[in-house]
């Protein structure tokens, strides 16, 4: 619906035997986590830091609450009140947004602020005009491990969509469950069951 590739989803991931919140803060990036914390994260996980750069050209879309980037916006060092990295107006616009987001913490800014609601490769043109939103955003630009796949994919939207999708379909095995574990919803369906259901 908002434009990027097509990619298979395969069928019948199913779902493991426990669900804890906690879990998650431990196994998924932060934005104040240093670079080499998050591509950490996934090449623990055996996924390329080329493979990081093009999942999270997501950052395309959708968008983040102020406290994910607030401290690039307020007092963020001794010497400047804003994270140089960022474009000045780009700030200024933030900084707005974000003035009153502890009263108010549903407010969020689009990861993409040049076309927040089209899946393409702007997030990578931002990241090389100080328009990257998040630290962890910016980070792939200025560091040398990341910033080469950056400019491929900001010259080369097709190659983006083709790597992107090549990761998601990756991403969606990984760890997936097989044989006996997790739910086995599958052995307990009865066909006949559903059709009476509907009949
Ligand atoms: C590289 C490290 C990453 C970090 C530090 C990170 C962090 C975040 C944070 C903090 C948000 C905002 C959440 C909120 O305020 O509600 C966000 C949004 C989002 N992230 Fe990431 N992310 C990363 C990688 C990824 C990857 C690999 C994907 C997908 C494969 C992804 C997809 C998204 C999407 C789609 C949104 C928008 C969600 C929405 O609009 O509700 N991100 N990310």
């Amino acid at each position: 619906m908002v434009g990027g590739p097509y990619y298979n989803v395969f069928l019948g991931r199913k779902d493991g035997l426990s669900s804890k919140f906690q879990i998650v803060d431990t196994s998924f990036p932060i934005p104040k986590m240093s670079l080499s914390q998050i591509i950490s994260m996934f090449t623990d996980k055996n996924f390329s830091i080329q493979e990081m750069v093009a999942l999270t050209g997501s950052h395309t879309i959708g968008f983040a609450h102020c406290k994910e980037f607030s401290n690039r916006l307020f007092q963020f060092s001794k010497n400047s009140e804003i994270d140089p990295t960022l474009n000045p107006r780009y700030a200024k616009g933030l900084r707005d947004l974000c003035v009153n987001y502890t009263k108010n913490p549903s407010m969020a800014a689009f990861n993409d602020v040049m076309t927040p609601g089209k899946f393409d490769n702007m997030y990578y043109l931002n990241l090389q005009r100080g328009l990257g939103l998040m630290s962890s955003d910016t980070a792939m630009w200025v560091d040398e491990r990341t910033k080469p796949f950056v400019k491929l994919y900001a010259d080369n939207q097709t190659k983006f969509f083709e790597d992107f999708a090549r990761a998601m379909e990756k991403l969606s095995l990984y760890k997936v469950k097989t044989g006996r574990q997790g739910e086995r919803s599958d052995f307990n369906f009865m066909p006949n069951e559903g059709l009476e259901a509907i009949m």
